[in-house]
C-alpha cells in the first residue's frame, strides 16, 4: 500500500514509519521541518509540508491509499486544533484517501465511574495535563463533524509510551480499556501495529475506536 505518514519524525509517527515499512508498504513521511527527517529510514520518500495547509495536505495525500496522522495539536488551542483537523480533510476530501489519526484518550469514559472520562479523572490524567486533554477532545470533535472523508480516530490507551513491540493489543471502541492490574497501557510500537492493521484490513469509519494491552 501507499502510505503517507504526517509527524513522521514524532513519537508516535516514527513508529508508524517503521511499522509500515516493516511490512513493505510504501511509506511517505511528511515533516514540517527538513531537519527532522534526519532520523528516518533513508527508504522513506520524505516530503515537506504543513497538515494545517490544505494544498499541502492535497499534495501530500494524491495516489495514496492511507494518509495516517500522527501529529500533535498544540495543547488546549481550541481554534488551531480545529483548523488544522478541518483542513487536512479539506485536503483529503479532494484526493479521496483514507485517513487514520493518531488521536487522545481524554474522552474515552473510564469503566465503573458512571461515564466520567479520562480527562476528568486524575487517576489516568493529571489535572495540570487537562489542556493536552481538551486539545486531542476538540480534534475528536472536528473529525467526528466530517461526511466526506473515510476517516477513523485513535486512541490509545492512557500510558502510551515508547516501548517494545510485542504485537499484541485489544480493540475498543468508547471505553477506557484496563488491564488486570487496572492500568491503560499501550507502547508506541503496538498502537503502530494497530495502526497499520486497520490500514490493511479496514474495520472502522467515521468512528473512534481504542487500543490497548
Ligand atoms: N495517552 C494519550 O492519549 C496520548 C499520549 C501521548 C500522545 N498522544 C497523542 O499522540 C499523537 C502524537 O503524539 P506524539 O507524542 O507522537 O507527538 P510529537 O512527538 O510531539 O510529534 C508530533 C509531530 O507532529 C508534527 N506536527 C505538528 N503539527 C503539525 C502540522 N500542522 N503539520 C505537520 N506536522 C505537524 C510535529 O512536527 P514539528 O517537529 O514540525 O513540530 C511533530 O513531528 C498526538 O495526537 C497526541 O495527542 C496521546
Amino acid at each position: 500500500m501507499k502510505i503517507t505518514v504526517l509527524g513522521a519524525a514524532g513519537n508516535a509517527g516514527s513508529r508508524v514509519v517503521t511499522e509500515a515499512l516493516s511490512r513493505g508498504h510504501e511509506v511517505t513521511a511528511v515533516v514540517r521541518n527538513p531537519t527532522g527527517s534526519n532520523n528516518l529510514p533513508t527508504s522513506v520518500k520524505v516530503l515537506t509540508g504543513d497538515a494545517g495547509n490544505v494544498e499541502d495536505v492535497a499534495k501530500m495525500s494524491a495516489g495514496q491509499d492511507v494518509v495516517i496522522s500522527a501529529i500533535r495539536p498544540d495543547p488546549g488551542n481550541k481554534s488551531e486544533t480545529v483548523a488544522t483537523t478541518n483542513a487536512l480533510m479539506d485536503g483529503l476530501a479532494q484526493t479521496g484517501a483514507r485517513l487514520l489519526v493518531v488521536g487522545g484518550a481524554a474522552t474515552l469514559t473510564v469503566p465503573g465511574t458512571g461515564g466520567k472520562t479520562v480527562i476528568e479523572d486524575s487517576n489516568f490524567l493529571p489535572v495540570s495535563a487537562r489542556h493536552v486533554g481538551k486539545a486531542s477532545a476538540d480534534q475528536l470533535e472536528a473529525c467526528l463533524a466530517e461526511t466526506r472523508v473515510d476517516w477513523a480516530y485513535l486512541s490509545p490507551a492512557a500510558q502510551f509510551v515508547p516501548r517494545e513491540r510485542t504485537g499484541n493489543y485489544r480493540l475498543g471502541t468508547d471505553e477506557l480499556l484496563l488491564d488486570a492490574e487496572g492500568n491503560s497501557t499501550i507502547s508506541m510500537e503496538d498502537l503502530a501495529v494497530a495502526l497499520v492493521d486497520e490500514a490493511e484490513q479496514p474495520k472502522h469509519h467515521r468512528t473512534r475506536f481504542t487500543a490497548a494491552y
